[in-house]
């Protein structure tokens, strides 16, 4: 018995000095910041995800209803569906449940097709309708590439989204479905009027390869499977750019809390911790299934910031 309770030096997790003489059990206690204009109670964000037809009224609910009950930020999934019909507008029509920040999300694609067809209006209309405090837009050039009908980009995204900045006035978020983005993407970014930057980094949920099991043509391009950037890099990079006043969502392998807090705790500039996956199971089971995963997350987050400190780079 007294064997299975060993552990080996080597398996220390440095990244933090921990402090164990300055700490008492937290309790409920609120972590009160303010992120994109508005008030949250904890450094969490539901990153965005789209359940299919069938399920998202219900997921949707379930990530709303946290959201509203202790003020966390929330993005939607790909809101695509609703540019041209409002059949779905209640799968995704979420204001009633919450305060916080809830963002609509749509692919560049969409957002190229409306900068060429000069149809911004119909994604105005889109945020107007969900009372969404702003739009995201998901950068995923591999994931399209994988897929055999996926969008094919006639313009860079930098192009779409100078151009569709140009006609916006309600804030916009970018970000990547799991690959990250490299230094001078982040750099080109930080130059735009953009409100924030999310990860989505490698490390996490990955569709590319998702979606390289679905087809053997895709064994050619398996090798971009593994191309990105993991958070913690991207925390490094963003720390050796200026950075103006924009905020962060770290997300993309943030599979636990300790590694949300490192890297929340080392970027020097506002931000909270993103978290798809993780949420989702819970979330597809019931509310209250989600309620008890986030509340674990909660005092291990509390826990944490009683008990360590990230430790200096040398
Ligand atoms: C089921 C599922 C659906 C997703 N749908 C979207 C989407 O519609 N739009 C988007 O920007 N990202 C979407 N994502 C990507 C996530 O927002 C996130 O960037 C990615 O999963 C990495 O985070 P994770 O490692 O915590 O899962 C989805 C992720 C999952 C798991």
């Amino acid at each position: 018995m007294a064997d299975k309770a060993q552990t080996h030096a080597f398996c220390v997790d440095s990244r933090f000095d921990y402090e164990p003489l300055f700490f008492s059990h937290p309790g409920e206690e609120k972590l009160p910041i303010n992120f994109l204009g508005k008030k949250m109670d904890y450094p969490f964000w539901i990153s965005s995800m789209t359940g299919g037809a069938e399920i998202s009224f219900s997921i949707n609910q379930n990530f709303a209803k946290l959201s509203g009950k202790y003020n966390l930020g929330m993005g939607l999934g790909s809101c695509r569906s609703l540019l041209n019909s409002n059949e779905r507008l209640k799968d995704f029509s979420v204001r009633n449940l919450t305060n916080g920040p809830l963002y609509a999300n749509l692919g560049i694609a969409q957002v190229e097709e409306a900068v060429l067809a000069s149809s911004e209006n119909k994604i105005h209309d889109l945020i107007n309708k969900l009372e969404a405090d702003g739009l995201i837009i998901h950068l995923n050039p591999l994931q399209e590439w994988f897929q055999p009908e996926g969008d094919r980009f006639r313009l860079t995204p930098l192009e779409t989204l100078t151009r569709f900045l140009d006609q916006t006035t309600y804030p916009v978020i970018v970000k990547e479905v799991g690959h990250g983005l490299g230094p001078k993407s982040l750099a080109a970014l930080l130059k735009l009027p953009l409100k924030a930057i999310e990860f989505g980094a490698f490390g996490g949920t990955n569709f590319t390869l998702l979606e390289s099991m679905r087809s053997e043509e895709c064994l050619v391009k398996a090798p971009f499977i593994k191309v990105g950037h993991a958070a913690s890099e991207m925390v490094d990079i963003l720390n050796a750019l200026p950075k103006g006043d924009k905020e962060f969502i770290i997300s993309g392998g943030i599979k636990n809390v300790l590694d949300g807090y490192e890297l929340v705790q080392k970027l020097k500039a506002p931000a909270v911790i993103g978290m798809a996956h993780s949420f989702l199971g819970p979330a597809m089971e019931s509310f209250e299934a989600l309620e008890i995963y986030f509340l674990n997350l909660r005092e291990a987050y509390l826990m944490a910031r009683g008990l360590l400190r990230v430790k200096e780079q040398e």
